[in-house]
């Protein structure tokens, strides 16, 4: 069945566990998610990007959700809108079926600029009312991601604000997150604790330090009740980066967020954790295996059929250490 975000974080809340939040643009994604969630009995957030709706349409979209639905009607799906970055965006996923939206204001209408305050909480208000009048849910973002290691909002894929950032604005501020949500009445707040989006988020293998998990635990410790949410949350496995480059491809050296970290974040208030690259890199690392290994073959179901399993591998995985398995 179609669940709001609030519904399944509560239930993720109340039980102490944390869901991961999966990115979805096709038919094969959505098959391993459902598939891995199926398998380990766990609810499910698919979550669109505005680059998603674009690629796939959003009737696509809409009705590749239905069909999840359908298929695994035992399993509760939230389909979210990830990073929605105006109220329009958040209004037209909602008119196509998103039972969830992130306004996410952490950069001004031109989509350059650090936002201020008051325009973050401004817009996400605006969303928070309109959504809630047809019972979706909201998530909201305080702070800027960007990495504590080099000092840089976030660069490679373009989603945040790609410059030197201090450091009170890379870690979200405990007393700001409490305002924030107290003005705009969020159901769930991503907060910046020094992940970053994409495959290059750390340069060395995170040692403990890596992230402001103190920042975490004082976010937590003023809004227990506040569902907290994990950007950038990939883990860019090393094993997974070298069956790509095994087979032709060219990922230079890289470190993502270790999932002992996601698990220490789960123990205090994350409910919502975000992971688009693994999926990214497991589906790929299959598919340049099966045409580098095959070269005779051309039938796409030959090489989408591994893709497909790679990425429910690494869904099921994380459905496990989160601790949602078995609570669908
Ligand atoms: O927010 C980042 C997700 O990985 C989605 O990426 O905007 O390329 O679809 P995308
Ligand atoms: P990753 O790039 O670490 O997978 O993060 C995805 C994300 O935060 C989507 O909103
Ligand atoms: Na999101
Ligand atoms: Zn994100």
């Amino acid at each position: 069945a179609l669940i709001s975000l609030r519904q399944l974080l509560d239930h993720a809340a109340e039980q102490g566990y944390g869901l991961p939040a999966f990115n979805v643009n096709n038919m094969e994604q959505m098959l391993a998610i459902m598939k891995a969630a199926d398998a380990t009995n766990s609810p499910v957030i698919m979550q669109a990007s505005r680059g998603a709706r674009n690629y796939a349409n959003d009737i696509v979209l809409g009705h590749l959700i239905k069909a999840a639905i359908e298929l695994y009607p035992h399993i509760p799906v939230c389909m979210h809108q990830d990073h929605g970055n105006s109220p329009q965006t958040c209004l037209s996923a909602l008119t196509n079926g998103f039972s969830s939206v992130m306004m996410d204001g952490s950069l001004m209408a031109d989509g350059k600029t650090p936002a201020d305050f008051d325009y973050n909480a401004g817009v996400t208000k605006q969303v928070v009312d309109m959504a809630h009048m047809v019972g979706a849910s909201v998530e909201g973002e305080i702070g800027h991601l960007g990495s504590l290691e080099t000092g840089k909002g976030e660069a490679e894929d373009g989603h945040g604000f790609d410059g030197e950032m201090s450091m009170d604005m890379l870690v979200t501020d405990a007393d700001e997150a409490a305002e924030f949500v107290k003005a705009t009445n969020v159901d769930a707040l991503a907060v910046a604790i020094g992940t970053s989006h994409g495959a290059y988020k750390f340069s060395r293998e995170p040692d403990g330090d890596i992230l402001a998990m103190d920042a975490l635990k004082k976010i937590h410790a003023k809004l227990p009740d506040t569902h907290l949410v994990m950007h950038g949350s990939s883990s860019v496995p090393q094993e997974l980066q070298e069956i790509v480059n095994e087979f032709g491809g060219e990922i230079a050296p890289t470190w993502g967020v270790p999932v002992e970290e996601i698990e220490v974040g789960i123990k205090h208030g994350v409910r919502k954790v975000n992971i688009d690259t693994d999926l990214r890199l497991a589906m790929t690392g299959a598919i340049r295996k099966l045409l580098w290994s095959k070269r005779e073959e051309f039938d796409p179901r030959k090489y989408l059929a591994p893709g497909i399993e790679a990425m429910s591998a690494v869904c099921k995985d994380r459905f496990e250490r989160f601790g949602s398995a078995g609570q669908a």
